[in-house]
């Protein structure tokens, strides 16, 4: 779809951003004082990433702030969502706060003000101090108690200025994939044995959300997850069950509690694998149940969940470790996939909004989209790299969020206020390392040279179409 037809549907006022990620963009892993992560551990052990990759350099966004804010002005952005390593600013996870990488966020907060973008600094993109990491990480609840006076320090330095502030990225993800699965740092398989993270990493939000509520910050405060809607592969009792299971686990441990103060009640034969959510303290729930001033989803792609164990699709090594659960995800074979064999059916982005109305109504504050975007095979050839598929895919993508939240649409109760593109640049992407390419900017990892795809000139009419 064209850029320019699509704009007529934007509502007024809504906000165009970007989205990255520090760990995955910044490189610079030894200077300025800045400590090691759980990552960059992970990506040192044998077989962990894909081609051995680590993200040492990365886009070197460090020394190339200058360059990114360029492309982001002439994107012309209304804001960029970035975020903060903790081991930059705290490197040994405790008490101990290095000015010099403090200082480099105090930079580029003011460079994105006279820019005329805003900042919305998420607090915790999963890179957690390594000697937090090494005594339990997420298993152990004092990295909660961690995150709150780290998220002080930053609320102290930064709440002048930052426009919005987002205490922890997709909790499903790091408890999913590092603690239950092991693909992704800390790399511990302990399935349903890793929940625990879970709860340590939805209290850590409540106690940050309180602590720069503490430090007086001017911007809003809120909380980002991804969401997936789940479908079973057929009508059958088993398949019903196991979508039950992991919407919970994927969706609703994380947004019940958040937004309404309570873990999901599960009864009949799942119980049992919730019971370490259930069993915990009124005072716990209370904290993680802090009012939002705005909710920030993440969407990528629906799941269609089979029972049984073994995997029917999927390229990664998510996919394998998958095999040891008693259900498994299954084929779009009508869609088309991403790079990443993702299922591209834009419409489910539409009910993943949906659900959120029905589940949660009046309890879910203004939303923001802080994520959404494909990986594709993009090729780059005579200057230009032609990703139409990606183009396709956002496009797609907004006219179902517009179309669901316009007036009469089945979430016209949502108050979507902005959409934040995944991602400004091709990065580190986790276990996949630089084999899978998201951003609206190619970039060649030897050179580190930035070359703008058709889909960043698409953007970028789009957002200046809307205005
Ligand atoms: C994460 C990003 C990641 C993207 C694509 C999201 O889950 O927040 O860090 O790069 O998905 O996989």
């Amino acid at each position: 779809m064209e850029a320019e037809e699509l704009a007529l549907r934007v509502p007024k006022g809504f906000r165009f951003g970007v989205a990255t990620a520090a760990f995955q963009i910044e490189g610079a892993v030894r200077e300025d004082g800045r400590g090691l992560s759980g990552w960059d551990d992970f990506t040192r052990q044998p077989g962990r990433i894909l081609n051995g990759d680590t993200a040492d350099t990365a886009d070197d966004h460090y020394h190339r702030v200058a360059e990114d804010l360029t492309l982001m002005k002439r994107l012309g952005v209304d804001a960029y969502r970035f975020s903060i390593s903790w081991p930059r600013v705290i490197p040994d996870g405790g008490h101990r706060v290095n000015a010099a990488g403090l200082a480099f966020y105090d930079r580029l907060v003011d460079q994105l003000l006279e820019a005329g973008i805003s900042p919305t600094a998420t607090l915790y993109h999963w890179d957690t101090p390594l000697p937090l990491e090494q005594a339990g990480g997420w298993l152990n609840r004092n990295t909660a108690e961690r995150l709150a006076e780290y998220a002080s320090v930053l609320g102290s330095a930064l709440g002048d200025r930052v426009d919005q502030w987002i205490t922890l990225n997709e909790p499903a993800t790091v408890t999913l994939l590092g603690y239950g699965l092991g693909v992704h740092a800390p790399g511990k398989a302990l399935l349903f044995d890793g929940l625990p993270s879970a709860h340590h990493q939805l209290l850590a939000h409540g106690l940050a959300a309180q602590a720069l509520r503490a430090a007086g910050v001017k911007g809003g405060i809120g909380v980002t997850n991804v969401h997936m809607p789940v479908v079973p592969a057929s009508d059958s009792a088993e398949d019903a069950l196991f979508a039950q299971l992991f919407d919970l686990l994927q969706n609703r441990i994380y947004a019940d509690p958040v937004l309404l103060g309570h873990y999901p009640e599960v009864s009949g034969p799942l119980a049992e694998i919730f019971a370490a959510l259930s069993e915990q303290s009124a005072e716990d729930l209370a904290i993680i149940h802090q009012p939002l001033d705005f909710y920030g989803l993440n969407y990528y792609a629906p799941a269609k969940i089979a029972a049984g164990g073994g995997i029917a699709t999927g390229n990664s090594e998510e996919a394998a470790a998958m095999s040891g659960l008693p259900f498994r995800l299954e084929s779009w074979p009508d869609h088309p996939v991403t790079a990443f064999d993702w299922p591209v059916v834009p419409e489910y982005f539409g009910v993943a909004l949906t659900e959120q109305v029905e589940r949660y109504g009046q309890a879910l504050p203004p939303v923001y989209i802080t994520e959404n975007g494909t990986s594709c095979f993009d090729q780059l050839a005579d200057g230009e790299v032609a990703d139409q598929a990606r183009i396709d895919y956002l496009a797609g993508h907004l006219a179902a969020a517009f179309e669901a939240t316009a007036p009469g649409g089945p979430a016209s109760a949502m108050d979507l206020r902005g959409y934040y593109c995944w991602s400004l640049l091709d990065n580190f992407e986790w276990a996949a390392g630089y084999s899978q390419r998201f951003g609206l900017v190619y970039v060649d990892f030897e050179t580190l040279t930035r070359t703008p795809k058709k889909s960043y000139d698409w953007y970028r009419r789009l957002i200046a179409a809307s205005r």
